[in-house]
């Protein structure tokens, strides 16, 4: 019988939803002119002719399995191995995603350098530079393991091959849009050509044992560009972030399979490439302005790490008909509701003051312990009144107003008392006790109203 020619078909590019014909708004995710023409063919992921890829597997007794936390392979590099959850997995896949320019070629580049050394052997695949421009960096970085590979490849049954031949320990891929295979007639970067080349990469890390790491654009919007689906293909999701004109460069873990999520490290980018920030909390504070209005120091906890953040309020009259109302590092949606409490429990009225919160250093804070930083920052702008600069102020602050313990409260208290700060304002009634810090004042208050009381006597809501 005759094979039948590839016939057209409309897949949207975000969510990967196929159509037989074009549509302007995809019907599965919603996004508007994400539909792309591709052609079908058959492919590994969805044909069960193409023989499995490995030997059989076998099912075994879980407990009779071992597993070592030594197995985990550090490249001593701290603040990369705990955002990794102690070292790189082998046989792991991990999506580095960014902005252009942020510096993902420059970390990959320098990790696999130290992961390396002088004995293992590491294979990094270019699809974006030439060897001469890899050759520049690599110079103003310092590499010197002799064993590091580079190559300008991108298609990847070349790729797979080379890597048959190489035998690497450690796999880079730069990026996984621009590589393609040859199987899949779509452009590289296309939704067809990421799903089946992150696949068959998934495959090709899961039968050798060793890790590898695909390197991704992160689109507009702030996803990888691609499908969701190649989140949920790969083990480790790792989001390299940074503000444009600042040095520092946060990584964060978006998902984890062998690990917690939220983890950071913290970089800064220098003339030699990226060095560690180990201790980040001093760099967050170090601009801190100690006496104005608006300004809190809250102790966070990202994954497994406490951080002091310097939350910043601005509260002015405004001359809009619709005032502003702005939120960076923070949920814009969160501060409107605590805004909201503010106004109801404690009766400032910012109806027609302009508003802007910010999390000072470009991190993005996600935890609920930031609450009563947001609401003592907001007062203190618009009340006028600083906040003592040596007070740190974290809890959960529910619709009545009232004030909730957060889990990890020890550890905050202890990164604070290591920075000096000699006051607390928390919650009331901590399930478990807490130590005492000398020097270190605890002062436990049940709802917001108290909260403002506390900082700002003789305040009277
Ligand atoms: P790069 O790793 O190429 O970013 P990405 O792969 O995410 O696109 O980093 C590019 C930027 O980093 C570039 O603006 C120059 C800067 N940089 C330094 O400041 N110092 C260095 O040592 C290196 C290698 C890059
Ligand atoms: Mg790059």
């Amino acid at each position: 019988m005759a094979e039948k020619p590839p016939r057209p078909i409309f897949v949207c590019q975000s969510c990967g939803y196929r159509a037989p014909k074009w549509l302007g708004k995809c019907p599965d995710c919603g996004a508007w002119n994400s539909l792309v023409e591709e052609l079908v063919v058959p492919m590994a992921s969805g044909n069960r002719e193409i023989p499995p890829a490995g030997p059989e597997s076998s099912p075994v007794p879980l407990v009779s399995l071992t597993a070592r936390a030594e197995d985990r392979l550090s490249c001593g590099l701290s603040e990369f191995d705990r955002t990794l959850g102690g070292g790189v997995v082998p046989g792991s896949v991990i999506l580095l995603g960014g902005d252009p320019g942020i510096g993902k070629s420059t970390l990959m580049l320098q990790v696999l350098d130290r992961l390396c050394g002088k004995e293992r052997r590491g294979l990094y695949v270019s699809g974006e530079e030439s060897s001469a421009q890899l050759k520049l960096r690599a110079d103003r970085l310092g590499i010197s393991a002799p064993e590091l590979l580079v190559a300008t490849e991108t298609c990847l049954e070349n790729i797979i091959k080379m890597v048959g031949t190489v035998g690497p320990d450690y796999l880079v891929l730069d990026s996984i849009q621009t590589l393609y295979t040859a199987t899949l007639p779509a452009a590289p970067g296309s939704i067809s050509q990421v799903r089946e080349t992150a696949f068959r990469l998934v495959q090709l890390a899961k039968r050798r044992g060793h890790p590898i790491f695909l390197i991704g654009h992160v689109t507009k919007e702030g996803a990888i560009a691609g499908p969701k689906l190649l989140e949920h293909m790969v083990d480790t999701v790792l989001y390299f972030e940074g503000e444009r004109g600042h040095a520092f460069r946060i990584l964060r873990t978006v998902k984890n399979r062998f690990g917690a999520t939220h983890e950071l490290g913290v970089f800064e980018m220098s003339e030699a490439g990226l060095r560690e920030v180990t201790n980040p909390s001093e760099l967050f504070l170090s601009e801190r302005s100690l006496e104005s209005p608006g300004s809190v120091v809250v102790p966070c906890v990202e994954g497994s790490r406490p951080i002091l953040v310097e939350v910043q309020a601005l509260v002015t009259p405004s001359s809009l008909a619709l005032p502003r109302r702005q939120a960076m590092g923070v949920d814009p949606g969160r501060v409107s509701l605590l805004v909201a409490v503010l106004e109801k429990r404690v009766g400032l009225a910012f109806g027609s003051q302009d508003l802007f919160v910010n999390a000072a250093g470009g991190v993005r804070l996600t935890e609920p312990a930031v609450d009563l930083g947001i609401i003592a920052a907001l007062a203190s702008s618009f009340l006028d009144r600083p906040v003592p600069p040596d007070t740190l102020v974290f809890g959960e602050v529910g619709l009545t107003g009232e004030v909730r313990g957060v889990g990890q409260a020890e550890m905050r208290l202890k990164e604070g008392h290591k920075l000096g700060f000699r006051r607390a304002l928390l919650s009331r009634g901590h399930q478990v006790r807490l130590p005492t810090f000398p020097g270190l004042e605890l002062q436990e208050v049940a709802d917001v109203a108290a909260a403002l009381r506390t900082l700002f006597p003789p305040f009277k809501s």
